[in-house]
């Protein structure tokens, strides 16, 4: 089974001043296993696949299948339940909560997710840091912590409920080369353990850790 399929994926955002096609009849499957990485100019529309992959934004037209299932034919607590359960999502921003704890800002998915008790939850969110090095930085606010270390703890807070599909978004775009290498390599471990990795980025050392190149210009997919 493929982890994402897209057919005739358009995006068209309609604004006061203009009508923008972000996206022109995307066809692409992606598969679990694997580490995909999304190229391409900017305003070429790799965040918006990735949001309308990730369940954020909706597609005009066309149809995208997760774990096989058109998302069309999903209701709105389903689709829920998939952004929580299955898609993990990592920003260039980060996007922690200032006001939670670096093991809090991972053990809120799991949570809201419910299949986890809050000891259980408290014990996974210390495994996940761990693996991402940052044992000791557990009890910190994500002021106290480095750009480098609030990266590894959205890694982290996103693999709370150990999603299939991970969508990333430039997300060493605001890191130095020692933790870009260090973010990559962890993405490229998840796909060797079966996860399905999307990734866009700028990077050239990003083509190393690849095992396929996607390219869009313009809205549409050169290859
Ligand atoms: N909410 C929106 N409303 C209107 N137009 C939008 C919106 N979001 C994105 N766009 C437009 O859609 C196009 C694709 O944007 P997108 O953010 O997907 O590009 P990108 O490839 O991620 O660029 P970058 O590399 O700069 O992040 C751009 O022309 C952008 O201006
Ligand atoms: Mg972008």
């Amino acid at each position: 089974m493929k982890a994402v399929t897209i057919s005739n994926l358009t995006k068209i955002y309609n604004t006061k001043a203009k009508t923008v096609t972000a996206l022109k009849n995307i066809n692409v499957e992606f598969e679990f296993g694997k580490f995909y990485l999304i190229t391409g100019h900017s305003g070429s529309g790799k965040s918006t696949l990735l949001r309308i992959i990730g369940l954020i934004d909706n597609a005009t037209s066309g149809d995208i299948f997760l774990n096989g299932t058109n998302i069309k034919e999903l209701k709105s607590k389903q689709l829920a339940d998939i952004r929580n359960k299955e898609i993990g999502f990592i920003f260039q921003e980060f996007f922690l909560d200032k006001f939670l704890t670096a093991r809090e800002n991972v053990t809120i998915p799991m949570l809201i997710n419910k299949s986890f008790s809050a000891q259980e939850a408290k014990i996974r969110s210390n495994e996940l840091l761990a693996a991402m090095g940052l044992s000791a930085r557990a009890n910190h606010f994500p002021k106290e912590l480095s750009g480098g270390e609030q990266q590894r703890v959205a890694i982290a807070r996103s693999l709370a409920n150990n999603p299939n599909i991970i969508l990333a978004d430039e997300p060493t775009g605001n890191l130095d080369i020692e933790n870009e290498i260090f973010i990559f390599e962890k993405l490229k471990e998840m796909s060797n353990n079966g996860k399905c990795i999307i990734m866009v980025s700028h990077s050239k050392d990003a083509l190393k850790y690849a095992d396929k190149v996607l390219e869009i210009e313009n809205g549409e997919l050169k290859c």
